[in-house]
């Protein structure tokens, strides 16, 4: 299962594990960059019934719910998770629900499908979830009594803040599930792909001109998650495109995990 399996790396993946005759759900917003994907695919085994596309904004927090619940409902297992859905705002942005918009993609989502669909996860022997966050933020990125940065939003702040959190979905998860492998994953360098997002000019010109010097293109930038994903290893890991870096287990980072549960219990309870 990919979420943001539309373009860029997510829908390498897809591709990926589509040319290699596995079952493959992709979610995202936009159906025509799906059936665009389909055409790419090569394997020679009909792909049929083995691609499924799920809508969703997953921006909205009803939204991942809808699809947790969707994917509980019709499917048995899951092998891989993968969370790749990115949309970049530079500003802050309230969604029609009044969540600050990229805690709610970046982070709030992610944490609903990885606590929502850990029965699943838990009906394979070695069950692996990806979460394409940055690893590495620092320890005090969080801001836990405005999570949602009310005040003095900043990208720099935004986006440490997520990673942060999502380094420590990981320990919840692998608390709950010791068999889990959960991967924060960032590429070795810049990949050329949709950067999906609301930037300023600055950023754009910077991310065109970076990426076509010295991007990698997709394709070749997942190759490490194919392999994190075909041989995984059970409990937490922190990999910068095929280097493992080493991670923390602090009383502070357990600390942390149970308080930013807390701090998110009523978002999950809905
Ligand atoms: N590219 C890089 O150099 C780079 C560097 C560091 C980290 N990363 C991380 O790697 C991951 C993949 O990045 P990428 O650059 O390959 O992505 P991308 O090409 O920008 O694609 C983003 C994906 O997310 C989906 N998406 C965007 N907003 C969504 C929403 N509200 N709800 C559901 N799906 C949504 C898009 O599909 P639709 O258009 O169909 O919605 C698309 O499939 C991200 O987590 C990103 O932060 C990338």
């Amino acid at each position: 299962m990919v979420t943001g399996g539309t373009d860029g790396m997510g829908a390498a993946l897809a591709r990926h594990f589509l040319n290699a005759g596995d079952r493959v759900v992709v979610i995202g917003r936009s159906r025509a960059k799906f059936e665009a994907l389909l055409t790419t695919v090569t394997s020679d085994q009909p792909v049929g019934s083995r691609a499924e596309f799920v809508a969703a904004d997953l921006s909205l927090v009803a939204d991942s719910r809808r699809v947790v619940a969707h994917l509980r409902a019709n499917h048995e297992r899951i092998d891989a998770l993968v969370l790749a859905a990115s949309f970049i705002r530079q500003r802050r942005h309230l969604t029609a629900e009044g969540h600050e918009a990229s805690w709610a993609l970046f982070f709030l989502s992610k944490y609903l499908f990885v606590t929502g669909l850990h029965t699943l996860l838990g009906a394979v022997d070695r069950p692996v979830i990806v979460n394409t966050a940055v690893p590495g933020a620092r320890a005090d990125a969080i801001t836990f009594d405005d999570l949602e940065m009310g005040k003095g939003f900043s990208f720099a702040r935004s986006n440490a803040q997520q990673r942060r959190a999502n380094e420590l979905l990981g320990i919840l998860a692998t608390n709950h599930n010791p068999g889990l492998s959960y991967v924060t994953w960032g590429p070795a360098r810049l990949v050329r792909s949709s950067f999906a997002g609301e930037v300023g000019k600055t950023m754009t010109i910077a991310a065109t001109i970076l990426g076509t010097l010295a991007g990698q293109h997709p394709d070749a930038a997942v190759r490490p998650i194919i392999d994190l994903i075909d041989t995984p290893t059970p409990g937490r890991a922190a990999y910068r495109g095929a280097k493992q870096l080493t991670l923390t287990d602090s009383d502070r980072d357990h600390e942390d995990a149970t308080r930013l549960a807390a701090a998110v219990a009523d978002v999950a309870a809905g």
